[in-house]
């Protein structure tokens, strides 16, 4: 995809003067194991440690979380006696929800910043990047835990061994691991090139995923496809030697996967296809709605928003301005394309011709909450699969 900026690097006005580092985004695909991966790494100190995405903005996210802490009851009787760590906590959003039930609950998190804001919700948080070395920390405080949870964190590892290794020292024997990530399926059948960025090193679908749990010994006992981030996956592990039966629904979706040719290249030389195609389709609707002199303005300055209007050439001279109910975001500039970021309150006042969803995975919740401009005749844009006007 060339080069660019990572996509969580907004700037300050006094920074667009300065040069902007960018990084080369290619995505490989192996044949040997099926794993879509980055061929080259930005290093996390870089990426994450002022991160500035926090999930409980959106009431779509929060009700994900409520349902992984009902899912994790049914399995694992959550009392005071149990403990869940989460790795890639965040803010504590998730964890929050667990403590509801009396657990006892660790948050592990590089991010200083928001580390920060979990431990003053009193959600104990360490700001650190998940590896053995935390592993054998947080068991010598607090001992082992009962549920591991790991929700849009997985992609963004470079060494999962690592991170398994310090599973295998954090999680009691008879403990689940819960995790959550985008699924490469649903990525590839819903054109969704934006969510390849920086912070996304692998790309999982079950095969590779499989593989990487037989080395460590685990097993799958439930996996649910979800519509998380435009299609997830949720799956729950124990140790293969547990009482629990792996879930059948494991081989029926790895036939969908090879059914669909997810371990053929061919499948990525198309995908690449159509995603050059969409970008063409997008850049002459867009120009078009210009030429009417309409005003579009972009809604979520998300990670993916940033990836989609680089790669699409598409600035402020077709975006007056994207507007975002992220606080930090606000008053800040996208990377690479420097649009400006507003509160979604804008919106009250200026009442433009069309509203880009760039944040497409809460089109509903957006679509919903913005029915104030709906009334007054604005439309949206919704980017993919396939451009098309609501
Ligand atoms: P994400 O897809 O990476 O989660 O980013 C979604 C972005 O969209 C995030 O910056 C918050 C923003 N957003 C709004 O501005 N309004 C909303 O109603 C929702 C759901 C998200």
């Amino acid at each position: 995809m060339g080069k660019m900026p990572i996509p969580n690097g907004f700037l300050k006005k006094e920074e667009l003067k300065t040069q902007e580092k960018i990084y080369e985004l290619t995505c490989m695909f192996c044949t040997n194991c099926g794993l879509v991966q980055l061929r080259n790494i930005v290093s996390p100190k870089l990426m994450f440690k002022n991160y500035i995405y926090i999930p409980s903005t959106a009431k779509t996210m929060m009700n994900n979380f409520n349902s992984i802490v009902f899912n994790a009851h049914q399995i694992i009787n959550l009392d005071a006696k149990r403990l869940v760590v989460d790795i890639g906590s965040n803010d504590g959003s998730l964890l929050k929800l667990f403590k509801n039930y009396g657990v006892k609950v660790v948050g592990i998190d590089p991010a200083e910043n928001l580390a920060k804001v979990a431990r003053m919700q009193g959600i104990e948080t360490l700001p650190k990047l998940f590896n053995t070395k935390i592993a054998n920390e947080v068991i010598k405080k607090y001992g082992q835990a009962d549920v591991i949870t790991a929700t849009n964190v997985i992609a963004h590892i470079d060494d999962l061994h690592e991170t398994f290794r310090g599973i295998e020292i954090v999680l009691k024997k008879d403990g689940v691991f819960i995790t959550e990530f985008p699924y490469l399926l649903d990525l590839i059948h819903k054109n969704q090139f934006d969510t390849i960025y920086h912070e996304h090193l692998s790309y999982f679908s079950l095969k590779p995923w499989k593989r990487l749990l037989d080395m460590y010994g685990y097993k799958i006992i439930e996996v649910k496809r979800i519509s998380m981030h435009g299609g997830s996956i949720r799956l729950i592990h124990t140790k293969v030697n547990n009482k629990q039966k792996e879930s059948r629904a494991v081989q029926y979706l790895t036939k969908i996967e090879e059914d669909y040719g997810l371990y053929r290249e061919g499948c990525y030389e198309k995908f690449t296809k159509r995603i050059y195609q969409l970008k063409t389709t997008t850049q002459e609707k867009l120009n078009d709605l210009k030429k009417q002199r309409k005003r579009i303005v972009g809604y979520g300055a998300a990670a993916k928003g940033n990836v989609l209007t680089n790669f699409f050439s598409i600035g402020n001279e077709t975006l007056d301005y994207i507007v975002d109910s992220t606080p930090y975001k606000q008053g800040l500039f996208t990377p690479g394309k420097h649009i400006p970021i507003y509160p979604e309150r804008r919106l009250i006042d200026d009442v433009p011709d069309y509203i880009l969803i760039l944040a497409w995975n809460f089109s509903d919740e957006i679509i919903k909450k913005q029915h104030m401009f709906k009334k007054r005749g604005g439309k949206f844009i919704i980017p993919l699969p396939d451009i098309k006007v609501v």
